[in-house]
């Protein structure tokens, strides 16, 4: 049986020491981390989410602001908040929840974004300083900077000589992932839908990293023994068991049976998601020790 990773448990170490950060940011230089969280329309999901994020920006001691936009948002109204929002020098980090409603463009919206306030390392900027391994002056994407902590404290911070697979190719997550593997010397492969037999290259992974959204599609026989997998997705699916109507959460991989093969074995929930919120924590603090000149604390 793997070990499984505590997610909450790592999380928790990040935001204590971003509460420390923030605190002596206070004290010493009179300045509150700003957060600011926009969501547009009714989505349950994205709300949850979002609501959790302003919980833990309190709790970290920041000036947590939630900008809840009905549906019918135009594209012009929402680009107009991020303007005010980049202009506003309490705000050091701007979060848009994605995804956005049908008729609004995501990517205008995150572009528009001031790399500096950028706490989801999505604006170019971001994303190209870290594609070019500049993983110091930048702002890097929440989830895969977490995930990559949960790896850290497991195998260390020297990859070299590891097949790392990462299965999903998007720029929210994939694409910083497969960068950070490499910045930390693995081998990566970047898989994806389009795949040939995806089952055998995963088998190759020292480290699997599953972000697809497709509930429970890794399977035992994907996983090469002793591998370590890491679970990205976050799926709700039919739960009889739990009565009529019931629903749970699961991964992207079938936890029981690849936990049999793995070493170690993110679950869902309890995994990656308490590290994205956490990392967001972190980008937030960063961004505003960065207003003021101060040396970055390290995460
Ligand atoms: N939706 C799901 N995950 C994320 C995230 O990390 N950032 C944003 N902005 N939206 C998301």
């Amino acid at each position: 049986m793997a070990d499984i990773i505590d997610g909450k448990k790592s999380a928790a170490v990040v935001t204590d020491a971003v509460s420390e950060a923030a605190g002596s940011l206070h004290h010493e230089a009179g300045l509150q981390p700003g957060l600011a969280v926009v969501i547009v329309g009714n989505d349950p999901a994205s709300h949850a989410y979002v609501g959790a994020k302003s919980r833990m920006a309190k709790k970290c001691g920041f000036n947590s602001m939630q900008y809840t936009l009905p549906e019918e948002t135009t594209q012009d109204e929402l680009e107009q908040l991020v303007e005010k929002l980049n202009a506003d020098p309490s705000v050091h980090g701007i979060l848009v929840q994605l995804p956005l409603p049908g008729h609004l463009q995501s990517e205008p919206v995150i572009q528009s974004i001031r790399p500096e306030k950028d706490v989801d390392g999505l604006h170019i900027v971001n994303a190209g300083k870290l594609a070019t391994g500049d993983l110091a002056s930048g702002l890097i994407s929440c989830t895969p900077a977490g995930a990559m902590l949960l790896l850290r404290d497991r195998l260390g911070a020297d990859l070299s000589g590891l097949n790392a697979v990462v299965i999903g190719r998007s720029n929210l997550f994939g694409k910083p992932m497969g960068q950070l593997l490499l910045a930390a010397n693995a081998t990566v492969t970047m898989a994806h839908s389009r795949t040939k037999d995806l089952p055998a290259v995963c088998r190759q992974a020292d480290i699997l990293v599953a972000a697809v959204g497709r509930a429970q599609m890794v399977r035992k026989d994907w996983v090469k023994p002793g591998a370590t997998v890491i679970d990205v997705g976050i799926n709700r699916i039919d739960a009889p068991e739990k009565g009529e109507g019931g629903t749970r959460l699961v991964g992207d991989v079938a936890f029981d049976e690849c936990a049999d093969v793995a070493s170690a074995i993110t679950p869902v929930p309890g995994g990656v998601g308490p590290m994205t919120i956490a990392m967001l924590m972190a980008n937030t603090v960063i961004a505003a020790y960065r207003c003021v000149g101060r040396p970055i604390p390290k995460f």
